[in-house]
C-alpha cells in the first residue's frame, strides 16, 4: 500500500512538474501512464538497428555509459526465448509526426514490452540512454505510458584543445562517452596550434616529429610561473584518428577537426620555416599567447602545403565541417612582408584585414571543392566573409549575430557562458583557471538565440557549443573537473525547450548522477550546488 502510494504521488508530481526524475536532458514531452516494474526483466530484444553496439556492450557487461544495474534489474539478453519481457525496436512510419526527424525517437511502455521508435541509429541511442537514466532513478517502474523526444537545436558541441595540453585516445573516448551519455553530437576536436601539432600528416612527417614536442610541461601551479625547460608531447597517428571517429560516430557523434589558419601557428612554422614571413628560424611555443609569427600569404607555398595537409584531413574525417581557426591572427608580419604585400598589390587588397579574407577565401574554395564546408572563429569576418562559411562566435555574441543576418550559418560559443575554461565558483579553493567567472547555473539558462535577429535569421543559430582550452588544465582529472557538471547542464540548454527546463530538478538530477560519474572514474566539481561565497 506504501509502495503503492509513492508510485502514485510520484507519477503526480511528474505530470505537474513535467519533468522525468533522472533524466539530462529532460525530454520534450511525456505521457503518464500505468507503473511498469522492470526490475526482474530480462529483455528480449527485437529488431535492434545495425551497429547498435551499446546493445552489445550492456549485454555482455551490464553496463553502458556508466549505468550498472549489477544484472538483477534489468538485463537485455539476446539470448532470451519467448515468455521474457521485450525491448523492441521499429523506425517510425510516415504516418508518425517524428518522421524523418533525424535525431527523434519515442519510448513506449507496457507491462512486458518496451517499444523504442528512432529514424536514424543515433535516435535509437538516445532513446537507449533515456531509459537507462529513467529506470536508474526509477526502480520502483516506470510510472509512463510513453517519452517522444528531439532536440531543439541540431549542433550540441564540446570541443577539446589537445595542444596546449594532450591527451591520450583513451581519454578522448570517455570524453566522448561522456558527449554521449548527454546526447551531445560534435566534437570539436582542436588539434593545432602554437604549442603544438597533434595530428600524424603523411606528406610532412616534420610536422609531428618537431611540432609535436615542445620544452616546457606548463603544468601551473601559478600563472606567473617561470616555467620548466622539460621536454612535452605526444600526437594522434592516423590509425588512431581512424579509430577515435568511428568510435565517435558509433555514439552518434561527428568529430570536427580543427587546423588552425593563418594564426596560432607556430609549431608549423618551427617544423617548416619556410611557410613563415621571415623564414624562420621559429620554435613551438613554450609560453601562452597569441603571436607574430603566422603562415605568409604571399607565397603559394603556403597555400600548396595547407592544401595538402587539408587533403590527408578531409580523407581522414567524414564531417561535413572542417574547422580552419582563424582567430587571433596579428599582421604585424603581413605588414613588413614582401610577399604579403605583393599579393594585396596583385589582388587589388584593400588592407591586411582583407588579406586574410583572401587566405580564408582561398582555403574555402579548395575544401568546399572537396565536398566541405569551414567553419572558422568570429574573426573570420574581419574582411569579408568567405561565401560559404559557418562563424563559430566566441568573443560575445555581436560575430553571431552579423552572420546570422548575412544569411551564414552560426554556432555560437561566448565566452559567457560557453568557455568551461573559465571559474565555476568563486571559492578561494577553485583550482586555478585561466579567468572569468561560469558557474553552472549560468550556463543552465543558457538561449544561443541572440536577440537582434529577425525569425528566419533565428534559423541560422545552429546551436551551441562549450569550449575547453586547456592552458590551466594539465591533468585528464582537471578536463573533468572543468567539465562536469557545466557539460550536462549545456546539454539541457541545448536539448530541452525552455518550459521542460528547471534548474532545482537539473541540480537534483545532477547530484544523482554524481554516482554514474563516480562508477566512470570521473573527477567532478563536488561543491558547485551548494551555496556560494
Ligand atoms: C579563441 O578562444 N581564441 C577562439
Ligand atoms: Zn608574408
Amino acid at each position: 500500500m506504501r509502495r503503492l502510494i509513492c508510485v502514485l504521488l510520484g507519477s503526480l508530481i511528474a505530470s505537474l512538474s513535467g519533468q522525468i526524475p533522472g533524466v539530462i536532458p529532460q525530454p520534450m514531452g511525456h505521457v503518464i501512464g500505468q507503473n511498469c516494474d522492470y526490475s526482474q526483466a530480462v529483455f528480449l530484444v527485437k529488431n535492434a538497428p545495425n551497429g547498435a553496439f551499446y546493445l552489445q556492450e550492456y549485454a555482455q557487461n551490464q553496463h553502458f555509459l556508466g549505468f550498472d544495474f549489477h544484472a538483477t534489474s534489468f538485463r537485455i539478453d539476446p539470448q532470451a526465448q519467448k515468455g521474457k519481457a521485450v525491448l523492441e525496436f521499429e523506425r517510425f512510419a510516415p504516418q508518425d509526426l517524428w518522421y524523418g526527424q533525424k535525431e527523434a525517437y519515442a519510448l513506449r511502455f507496457e507491462p512486458r514490452r518496451i517499444r523504442i521508435q528512432y529514424n536514424e541509429p543515433q535516435g535509437a541511442m538516445y532513446a537507449f540512454s533515456t531509459l537507462l537514466q529513467a529506470l536508474y532513478s526509477h526502480p520502483e517502474g516506470l510510472p509512463y505510458q510513453s517519452i517522444v523526444d528531439q532536440p531543439q537545436f541540431a549542433y550540441r558541441g564540446m570541443h577539446l584543445d589537445v595542444c596546449r595540453h594532450f591527451f591520450d585516445t583513451a581519454f578522448i573516448m570517455r570524453y566522448l562517452d561522456l558527449m554521449a551519455l548527454y546526447k551531445m553530437n560534435t566534437f570539436h576536436w582542436h588539434l593545432t596550434e602554437d604549442q603544438a601539432w597533434r595530428l600524424e600528416i603523411k606528406a610532412y612527417p616534420r610536422l609531428t616529429e618537431i611540432g609535436a614536442q615542445r620544452n616546457s610541461t606548463q603544468y601551473g601551479p601559478y600563472r606567473d610561473q617561470t616555467f620548466d625547460s622539460l621536454p612535452y608531447g605526444g600526437y594522434y597517428s592516423q590509425d588512431q584518428v581512424r579509430r577515435l571517429v568511428q568510435y565517435a560516430a558509433l555514439r552518434g557523434i561527428t568529430v570536427i577537426p580543427e587546423i588552425e589558419l593563418p594564426g596560432h601557428s607556430s609549431a608549423a612554422l618551427a617544423a617548416y620555416p619556410h611557410l613563415g614571413c621571415t623564414g624562420g628560424p621559429y620554435e613551438v611555443q613554450a609560453g601562452w599567447g597569441v603571436f607574430d609569427d603566422v603562415y605568409c600569404a604571399g607565397k603559394d607555398s603556403t597555400f600548396i602545403f595547407l592544401q595538402t595537409v587539408m587533403d590527408e584531413v578531409c580523407a581522414l574525417f567524414p564531417s561535413g565541417y572542417v574547422h580552419i581557426g582563424g582567430d587571433e591572427c596579428p599582421k604585424t608580419r603581413w605588414k613588413e612582408c614582401p610577399h604579403c604585400q605583393a599579393r594585396m598589390n596583385q589582388e587589388g587588397l584593400a588592407d591586411e584585414h582583407e588579406l586574410q579574407s583572401y587566405f580564408i577565401r582561398r582555403m574555402e574554395k579548395h575544401l568546399n571543392q572537396k565536398g566541405k564546408t569551414i567553419i572558422g572563429w568570429d574573426e573570420i569576418l574581419e574582411g569579408g566573409l568567405a561565401p560559404n562559411a559557418t562563424v563559430m562566435s566566441w568573443r560575445g555574441v555581436s560575430g553571431g549575430v552579423a552572420a546570422a543576418q548575412q544569411s551564414h550559418s552560426v554556432i555560437m560559443t561566448p565566452g559567457k557562458p560557453c568557455y568551461f575554461d573559465h571559474y565555476q565558483s568563486r571559492s578561494p579553493d577553485e583550482p586555478l583557471a585561466i579567468g572569468g567567472y561560469n558557474p553552472v547555473d549560468s550556463v543552465y539558462a543558457y538561449n544561443p538565440i541572440p536577440t537582434g535577429l529577425s525569425k528566419p535569421q533565428e534559423a541560422f543559430i545552429l546551436g551551441a557549443q562549450g569550449n575547453v582550452w586547456t592552458e590551466y588544465m594539465s591533468s585528464e582529472a582537471q578536463v573533468e573537473y572543468m567539465v562536469l557538471p557545466r557539460l550536462p547542464a549545456l546539454a539541457e540548454a541545448l536539448w530541452t525547450p525552455a518550459e521542460n527546463k528547471n534548474f532545482m530538478a537539473f541540480k537534483a538530477t545532477a547530484q544523482q548522477h554524481q554516482e554514474l560519474w563516480t562508477n566512470r572514474h570521473l573527477n567532478f566539481a563536488k561543491h558547485l550546488f551548494q551555496p556560494q561565497p
